[in-house]
């Protein structure tokens, strides 16, 4: 390897997806495992509490130089290990039933939450302040139950649905690069808030099918202000509603409604920015189809570093799996199956339910199969409208039902 890929620099440029070549300048005695990607923001605070001043970074290891989604490296090799204290993970059975609930109990608090918003009553942010901690513990205890719905959509909810799913999203994305439990309720608290001011959009534009005009884009763009201006009268942290102001704005400064730049856009805000654009490119709507997550993950990484975060969109790829759960697979047998449970160790092997068979284009009796035990692989995934598969009533019949059995 050329030592040009080496650089030496100081602790407090060190940033997450850099790769540690040794450690050069140390005080204290405290010992440092000294080579390793830094996947977690918390693993440079433990580096700086223990002394370390200056280091060596290997700048041909570094993730955020990782080129497409199957580069990305499995866990191996992590500098120190921060272990958050969480509860232990639970079965997907075990959990999906009461996943579900808190899915549907979600969409009819942010109805509510946008009636009232709409009728100019104050806004309560207990409601769904608790809510948040409560899909908070659902994602501790089994991140894949609650992931799951966000693929089982329903068109006619776009807002409803879109708002969950971010906050969804947003938990196990900040669970994953290691926020303490406070900031990861507090994202997801935020995701679930961020559209609130579109309530306040004229339903002609919000529901238009297709394209608006620009004169229609610069009215839409105005519920980012219209949210704010909303939680700014309530009690909820200012830091939350940062994460609100800024769910659009982007690195180059072309975002809005604030046109702000690279490091003033904070890093739960380039997190939403993440979470809001794969949730809208995987959505089904009234006139269009959502595209693969796939597809959508390779649009934004297209869009790096200009527009997103390069560091923190390849922890997301990472947290969400190269087929994330709810992705619908065509697998080599001719079968089609949902993707139901990863495997963080085989990403292209994770647990699926079958139920679909393309040779004769029929459905089949529901059968769950751990693809890391069996030859059969995954070919490609697809999309629902591809085959007409009502992907609700699948799921319903197939992975709800046969847990309730
Ligand atoms: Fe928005």
């Amino acid at each position: 390897m050329s030592n040009s890929h080496l650089k030496k620099i100081n602790i407090n440029k060190l940033a997450v997806g850099m790769y540690v070549q040794a450690i050069t300048d140390k005080k204290g005695k405290l010992s440092v495992k000294s080579q390793g990607h830094i996947k977690q923001a918390c693993m440079i605070d433990i580096l700086k509490k223990k002394g370390v001043v200056t280091l060596v970074i290997d700048t041909s290891k570094q993730l955020c130089e990782l080129q497409n989604l199957k580069d990305v490296p499995d866990n191996e090799g992590d500098l120190e290990n921060c272990k958050k204290e969480t509860l232990p993970e639970i079965s997907f059975s075990s959990e999906i039933d009461k996943a579900s609930k808190l899915y549907k109990q979600g969409k009819v608090i942010q109805k509510s939450l946008m009636r009232s918003v709409k009728n100019g009553l104050p806004y309560d942010e207990q409601i769904s302040k608790e809510f948040a901690t409560e899909m908070v513990n659902s994602i501790d205890r089994n991140s894949n139950a609650l992931l799951c719905l966000t693929k089982i959509r329903d068109k006619d909810d776009y807002l409803l649905e879109h708002s969950l799913n971010v906050a969804i999203l947003l938990a196990n994305f900040g669970k994953s690069i290691g926020m303490s439990s406070a900031e990861v309720e507090e994202l997801a608290h935020a995701g679930f808030l961020h559209d609130i001011g579109k309530i306040k959009i004229p339903d002609d534009i919000l529901n238009k099918p297709g394209r608006l005009t620009d004169s229609e884009m610069d009215v839409m763009r105005k519920h980012v202000v219209y949210g704010v201006e909303t939680l700014k009268e309530s009690s909820l942290n200012s830091s939350l509603i940062r994460v609100v102001s800024e769910h659009h704005e982007r690195l180059d400064g072309l975002g809005y409604p604030y046109g702000k730049k690279g490091d003033e856009i904070s890093q739960a805000g380039r997190m939403i920015a993440i979470a809001d654009v794969y949730d809208a490119l995987t959505a089904d709507r009234v006139y269009k189809s959502g595209m693969s997550g796939q597809k959508a993950l390779q649009i934004l990484l297209k869009d790096c570093p200009e527009k997103y975060d390069h560091i923190l969109l390849q922890h997301f790829i990472k947290c969400m799996g190269i087929y994330p759960v709810g992705t619908l697979v065509k697998l080599s047998n001719e079968r089609i199956a949902m993707v139901i449970e990863q495997n963080k160790e085989k990403p292209l092997k994770p647990k699926v339910n079958v139920f679909y068979s393309t040779r004769g284009n029929h459905y089949l009796e529901g059968k769950d199969l751990n693809l890391v035990e069996s030859t059969v692989s995954i070919e490609k995934p697809v999309l629902a409208n591809d085959y007409k598969i009502d992907v609700k009533t699948i799921f319903e019949r197939n992975v709800l039902a046969s847990i309730s059995d």
